[in-house]
């Protein structure tokens, strides 16, 4: 015979009330034991609750947004006969093992080390991510996809970590303005004359907003999609199998992914209590538009806030210790973006730097030392971009044993293992360079690691852009690395001024540049400076991944007339076949 039972909301832990987001199930719905029936949502985490039995659903009895607790009744379900003896209490877990530390009074136990005892076939959770940015997003959603049972704990309300909030969306949203208006300067040339532009600032920053919404908003949604637990708290590890999240709800894992990211470097000195001073989360921010603003650090950060402010009306100083702009980068490269800057920006200093800046009432008054910087001079805001450190002494690693080397990066192998054993690490926190597709990369080899596959971080390069204008892009081996490592390279360069597509779009300063070997003609690295070189360099990156050489590239028909063609051109500049230029013949 089948029973007609009430199923309540079980404890979830430290909660007094929940609000219900969504509910999974209607009247009539045939159902099994775990299927998740209504999801939930407290400040901390959202969470399904699964059936604790099998059965037809006859009366839903809550509806989305309303608040439960504990004992709240949700459903009706004629319970199917041979399972509905067992009144096990609902798991909070989407997935099918128990979790006894969610869905019992456990919930505050804050020092169970079930890590100690090396028992962890019942763990919480086969795999706990530390970090919701493009790495720890990717490897969860990834071992999800694999089947594990995983968990993404993320200390903030929203998902996506720098690159998606504060990092590289925000900032191109804000460049392509800047490049725009940029335009419109220059269309005087072309016949057109525009007005100055109106900046509704407030109007700005929602569009900015705006396209971090949709992403992130996007993020939560894939990740309910593919059942991956979302918890927000900040995660610390209290052995090397057990995590506590806000030091109350402890979390028992066989695997976890540290990408817990990095965050702006601070040189002593500088008045960190004057909200004129700004990291590039403040820049991203967009209080206002200084009438001048300085810029400490010439590398890619420097350089495109520099492009939003001037572009937005500002007159932007940018002060860079070493003796050229984005160092690392080849030289020939840097050179026209450095030309147009300088136009562009009230004043570059190179050689230089700040040694004291403070507040006043008239604004931020910088003293600077070295190159041809003045001895002193006032700004409406500061901006300090002089690299990142990584948050590898913050999640108490020592707890599980995981080294952390003393700048705060945490060591891994190819596989992106730390030294222990189901503990892996990846993005910034495991070392240079700092970009999103280098995180989001190695993400997916950690979980296919942890999936038992034989998965290995293998890139021959991972590609860098500057999206300042001119966009400036390289990959694989610069002409800077073989000169110090002393490796025999060719190189051939193709100026955009023959390009027709660069030249009626009114830029001729771009160059495009392959090297290669000399013997095999295999290309060894690539590097443009132009518009949109950030879409070009895909193809320079695929040529090296698939070990083509220069008459691969040149023989390839590429349409016309594109910027892409430029590579082309380059490769046939190498091998003398170009026509769109004169190349005398080497003797
Ligand atoms: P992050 O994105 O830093 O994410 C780490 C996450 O972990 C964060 O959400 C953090 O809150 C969370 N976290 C940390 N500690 C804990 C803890 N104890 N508990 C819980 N959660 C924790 N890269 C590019 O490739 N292209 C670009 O155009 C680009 N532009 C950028 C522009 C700016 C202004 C900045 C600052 C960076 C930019 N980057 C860019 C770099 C890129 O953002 C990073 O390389 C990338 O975000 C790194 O990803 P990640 O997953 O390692 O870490
Ligand atoms: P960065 O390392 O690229 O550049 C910092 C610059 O500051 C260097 O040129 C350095 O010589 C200079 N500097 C250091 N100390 C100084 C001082 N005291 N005074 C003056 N100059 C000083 O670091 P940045 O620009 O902060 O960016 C951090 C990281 O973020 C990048 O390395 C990159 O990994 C990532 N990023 C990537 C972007 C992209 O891919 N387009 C965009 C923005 C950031």
């Amino acid at each position: 015979m089948s029973e007609l039972k009430t199923i309540q909301l079980p404890d979830i832990g430290d909660f007094d009330s929940v609000e219900v987001i969504e509910v999974l199930v209607n009247v009539g719905d045939v159902i099994e034991m775990e299927t998740s029936l209504i999801t939930v949502e407290s400040d901390k985490a959202s969470m399904e609750i699964p059936a604790p039995f099998a059965g037809t659903v006859t009366n839903v009895m809550v509806k989305a947004g309303d608040k439960v607790s504990i004992g709240s009744d949700l459903l009706v379900v004629e319970a199917s006969e041979e399972v509905s003896t067992n009144d096990a209490p609902a798991d909070v877990n989407p997935s099918t093992t128990s979790n006894p530390e969610l869905n019992t009074a456990a919930v505050n136990t804050v020092d169970v080390d079930v890590g100690s005892n090396n028992d962890i076939s019942d763990a919480d959770y086969d795999l706990v991510v530390i970090g919701a940015g493009p790495g720890g997003y990717t490897a969860a959603f990834r071992a999800a996809d694999l089947g594990n049972k995983v968990l993404l704990i993320e200390r903030y309300s929203d998902l996506g970590g720098v690159c998606l909030n504060v990092g590289c969306i925000p900032s191109k949203a804000l460049l392509h303005t800047a490049a725009v208006i940029e335009e419109t300067r220059t269309m005087g040339d072309h016949g057109v004359t525009f007005a100055e532009p109106t900046i509704d600032i407030e109007k700005l920053r929602g569009f900015k907003e705006n396209v971090i919404g949709q992403l992130t908003g996007g993020l939560a949604g894939l990740a309910k999609q593919r059942k991956v637990s979302v918890m927000h708290g900040n995660a610390q590890f209290t052995s090397a199998n057990t995590i506590s999240i806000d030091g109350k709800t402890t979390i028992s894992f066989k695997h976890a992914i540290i990408a817990a990211g990095s965050q702006s470097i601070k040189i002593p000195g500088l008045p960190y209590d004057d909200d004129r001073l700004m990291d590039s989360t403040g820049a991203l921010a967009l209080a206002d538009i200084p009438k001048r603003l300085l810029v400490i650090g010439g590398g890619i950060i420097g350089l495109e806030m520099g492009c939003v402010y001037a572009g937005l009306g500002s007159k932007v100083t940018v002060v860079e210790l070493s003796e050229g702009l984005i160092p690392g980068c080849d030289r020939d490269l840097v050179r026209p973006l450095e030309k147009r800057l300088r136009k562009q920006f009230e004043n570059i200093f190179l050689g230089a730097k700040v040694t004291n800046v403070e507040s006043t009432d008239q604004g931020l008054h910088a003293t600077f030392e070295g190159g041809k910087a003045p001895q002193e001079d006032t700004f409406d805001r500061v901006l300090l971009a002089v690299g990142r450190s990584p948050n590898g002494k913050k999640i108490n690693a020592e707890a599980a044993g995981i080294n952390v080397d003393e700048r705060g990066f945490i060591p891994v192998d190819s596989q992106q293992r730390t030294n222990v054993e189901h503990i892996f690490a990846i993005g910034d926190i495991v070392g240079q360079p700092m970009l999103a597709h280098k995180a989001t990369h190695e993400g997916k080899v950690a979980a296919e690691v942890i999936s038992g596959h034989k998965a290995y971080f293998d890139a021959k390069t991972i590609p860098s852009v500057a999206y300042t204008d001119p966009e400036v892009a390289w990959m694989g081996l610069t002409e800077t690395e073989a000169k110090e490592q002393n490796i025999a390279i060719e190189k051939a360069s193709f100026p955009w001024a023959a390009s027709g597509r660069s030249l009626s779009m009114a830029r001729n300063e771009g160059i495009t540049k392959v090297i290669y070997e000399p013997e095999t003609k295999r290309i060894l690295g690539a590097g443009m400076v132009g518009p949109n070189a950030g879409e070009l360099i895909a193809e320079a990156v695929l040529a090296l991944e698939m070990g083509a050489d220069i008459q691969d590239i040149a023989l390839t028909v590429h349409p016309h007339p594109t910027l892409a063609e430029t590579f082309n051109f380059a490769c046939e500049v190498a091998e003398g076949t170009v026509t769109d230029i004169y190349v005398p013949t080497k003797k």
